[in-house]
């Protein structure tokens, strides 16, 4: 058999690195000949990602809010693969951070262009049905969600906004995370007690939390953009993916999700009760939680106004 020149060095150039590593390219050789071809369906492990939706009940639209759920779930994981390679990086160019936001707004827009799935995608007889089976769960126990605050900005800017000129980066990170907005959610209002939804969310997930905290402690995205030296600080493009990002996060997407919540919580001005037992008329709207990930960004107003309405100005790609 003759072997064309192009396989010839192909092979020379296996042969070494087998052997830089002090395996034996003939066994891996061998290993090839016998290895299945690849299908696509063994590749993205259809099989199995098509077994992941199963309804507690027998309302056909629980599939719909299962499969929407894991849909946004796998975007922010996605999410969190660009957030993370923004702080492991060392090169500090503001067309590399760009393009990374870039992908993370990508993710937002689409997550907040499709949340109409739940909005106008169930009958709402439906979920009000199923919904009952499966208390006390509720998305407030997102964790990628949470990581994806943790990731972006430094925890003083996630305490509840009614005490957050009371916190610094000098208290420690266990304070600052036990005074996190979003734990105030889950209190119940009558007995001032922690909602079983929150204490299971702590039981499973605070030492991670706390981890990815302690690691971030100077890296979070509002950290890294504030270490990039001025010439790539002042990148028009850059802040405003950036300004993009906090919107997209903190007030669109809570907006898109909050309007879900008054689709099917809310009837003729009656509120019911969520899963997760927050008083979700005052938790979700982005005016009070007034989170923004990037606050030197923003003037005085603009954070005053935060989450008022829908922003769309400057901000159309
Ligand atoms: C019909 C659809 C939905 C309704 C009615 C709804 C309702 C709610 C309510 C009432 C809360 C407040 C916590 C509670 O008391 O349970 C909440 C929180 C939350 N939900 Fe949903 N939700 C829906 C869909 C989704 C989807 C698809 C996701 C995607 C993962 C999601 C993620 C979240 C998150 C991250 C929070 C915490 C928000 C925050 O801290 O500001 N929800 N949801």
């Amino acid at each position: 058999m003759k072997i064309d020149d192009k396989t010839a060095e192909q092979v020379a150039k296996l042969s070494e690195k087998f052997k830089n590593s002090g395996q034996d390219l003939s066994s891996y050789l061998d290993g090839l000949l016998y290895d299945r071809y690849l299908t696509y369906w063994d590749y993205i492990h259809l099989d199995t990602l098509l077994s992941l939706q199963n309804p507690k009940t027998h309302f056909p639209d629980e599939t719909i809010f299962i499969g929407y759920h894991q849909i946004t779930e796998i975007y922010f994981k996605l999410v969190i693969h660009e957030l993370k390679q923004i702080i492991d990086d060392k090169l500090q160019q503001a067309d590399f951070f760009r393009k990374k936001v870039e992908r993370v707004n990508r993710y937002f827009r689409i997550l907040i262009d499709s949340f109409d799935v739940m909005i106008m995608g169930m009958e709402r007889e439906q979920f009000l049905k199923f919904r009952m089976s499966l208390l006390p769960a509720s998305g407030f126990q997102s964790a990628q969600f949470r990581m994806i605050e943790i990731y972006s900005t430094p925890l003083e800017n996630l305490i509840h906004p009614s005490v957050r000129d009371q916190f610094s980066e000098k208290n420690s990170v266990e304070e600052l995370f036990e005074n996190t907005y979003w734990k105030r959610g889950g209190i119940d209002l009558e007995t001032k007690e922690k909602t079983l939804t929150l204490k299971q969310f702590e039981y499973r997930y605070t030492p991670r939390f706390i981890r990815i905290a302690n690691e971030v402690a100077n890296s979070t995205l509002y950290h890294k953009y504030e270490q990039l030296p001025v010439s790539e600080k002042n990148n028009e493009l850059l802040i405003k993916e950036l300004k993009k990002l906090d919107v997209n996060v903190n007030v669109n997407w809570l907006l898109m999700h909050m309007g879900a919540a008054h689709r099917y919580l809310n009837k003729e001005g009656k509120t019911i009760e969520a899963t997760g037992g927050t008083n979700w008329k005052t938790f979700l709207p982005p005016s009070f939680q007034k989170v923004h990930f990037f606050p030197n960004l923003w003037s005085q107003t603009e954070k005053d106004n935060w989450g008022k309405e829908w922003v769309t100005h400057t901000f159309n790609t």
